[in-house]
């Protein structure tokens, strides 16, 4: 068995609530690489996407992965966005085994829209949201489903969700 697990997928799938549970059924760690990425930045996330750009963001997520890939029985929460770097997704899977959660657009708006801090959505149009989440998933589900498992989450609790993620395992 890999020494990690990584949890992957769209923003509002649950990767971070789902992760928590998880980490504490089976007596291991948790760490959120965008939480970690604040913490090394000292800034929010959405403050470095408005001050410095993606690709600056994109450079502190590369770090953050190299160094939470070299711990051992983690549940890690990566962005949305982090396993669509070759690299992020080749360090991450030799000691990690990568689920990725799925989730229909609507049930990603409704989740998204009561948490803000989403750079990526934030459009100033409250009608263009969903659209966006719609071509977003699209672009992205090529990478997605180079994980070792997917799992959609849309009509899930989290307890179902980590029961099916311990049977897997
Ligand atoms: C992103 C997802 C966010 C965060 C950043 C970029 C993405 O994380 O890393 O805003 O590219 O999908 P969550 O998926 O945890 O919201």
């Amino acid at each position: 068995m890999k020494r990690n697990i990584v949890l992957s997928g769209f923003m509002g799938t649950g990767k971070s609530t789902v992760g928590k549970a998880l980490a504490q059924r089976l007596g291991w760690g948790f760490v959120d690489t965008d939480e970690q990425i604040e913490l090394l930045s000292g800034m929010k996330i959405s403050k470095i996407f408005s001050e410095f750009g993606e690709d600056v963001f994109r450079r502190f997520e590369t770090l953050i992965v190299f160094n939470v890939s070299r711990l051992s029985n983690y549940v890690i929460s990566v962005g949305g966005g982090t396993l669509i770097n070759p690299y992020n997704r080749e360090i991450l899977s030799k000691n990690s085994l990568i689920i990725t959660f799925m989730a229909q657009p609507e049930v990603i708006y409704s989740r998204v829209c009561s948490n803000r801090d989403r750079p990526l959505l934030n459009l100033g149009r409250e009608d263009l949201i969903l659209e966006r989440i719609r071509d977003l998933l699209e672009k992205r589900m090529k990478y997605y489903s180079m994980s070792d498992f997917i799992l959609d989450t849309s009509f899930k609790e989290i307890f179902e969700l980590v029961d099916e993620i311990i049977d897997q395992i």
